[in-house]
């Protein structure tokens, strides 16, 4: 049987009192599920984000994480509460190694041996950082500097990791080595929620998707459903040129 691994239900969070960005916002995701959260500039997908990680004020409506409330819980708390967040920006230390990055992501973990043993597990994940180790993070790539960041957030060992936007500025075919990175990531008993532009990539290795506009969740479905359906299509897939 599924098990809901987050319920959003009814949220509503902003920045100030005044303004309420989400203004409603209904989202499920079920345990070892990958979900993708789709829509335009300004939507509102960082700020969901944010306010699930805590890092923007909730002012209505309930999170739940595997059935635990985690609505108001501090930021540096939810790793303990088994979610991880990747940021689109400013995700890794640039000063500091590929190791230490990582390292970094297991603080909450007192016992050094299974940090070794995590350690181990991330660069059997992403053999490319283990060749690199030592090498400073603000060295890499675009598509090394995102997976270090992945690595270091699967190292707080979350049952639900969200990612904001971990495609951007890639080339295409880096995309689909961090898209492929993702699915094993899933296949690892972890469940992903990921804000995403870029829909068809998204999309393609996700079960569901959600729309999200004017603070609001406009269109969900099966991920293959989305692909197909018009509206999603002539937004965000490019099929109407110039709307891409
Ligand atoms: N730190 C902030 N303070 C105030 N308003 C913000 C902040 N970050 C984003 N916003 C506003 O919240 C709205 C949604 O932004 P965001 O969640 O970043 O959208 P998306 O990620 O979908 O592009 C925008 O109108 C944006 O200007
Ligand atoms: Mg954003």
């Amino acid at each position: 049987m599924s098990e809901r691994a987050l319920h959003v239900h009814d949220l509503v969070a902003g920045y100030t009192p005044e303004v309420n960005i989400l203004r409603g916002v209904e989202l499920q995701v079920q345990r070892g599920e990958i979900v993708t959260v789709l829509g335009p500039n300004g939507a509102g997908k960082s700020t969901l984000i944010k306010a699930i990680a805590g890092l923007v004020a909730i002012r209505g409506g309930s999170v739940h994480l595997f059935g635990q409330d985690i609505a108001g819980v501090a930021s540096h708390l939810m790793m303990r509460r088994g979610l991880a967040y990747v940021p689109q920006t400013n995700n890794i230390f640039v000063r500091l190694s590929i190791e230490e990055n990582l390292e970094m992501g297991a603080y909450i973990q007192p016992d050094r041996s299974i940090i070794k043993r995590d350690l181990e597990r991330m660069f059997d994940l992403f053999p490319k950082l283990r060749e690199r180790r030592r090498q400073t993070a603000g060295t890499l790539s675009g598509g090394e500097r995102q997976m270090v960041a992945v690595a270091r957030a699967l190292m707080g060992n979350p049952m639900l990791l969200m990612l904001d936007e971990p495609s951007a500025g890639l080339s295409p075919k880096m995309v689909g080595v961090l898209f492929a990175k993702v699915r094993q990531v899933r296949d690892l008993g972890v469940t992903l929620l990921i804000v995403e532009q870029n829909a068809k990539a998204a999309l393609a290795i996700s079960d569901r998707g959600y729309v999200l506009a004017q603070g609001r969740d406009q269109i969900n479905g099966d991920a293959q459903e989305l692909l197909q359906n018009p509206e999603v299509g002539m937004l965000y897939l490019g099929v109407r040129r110039g709307l891409s």
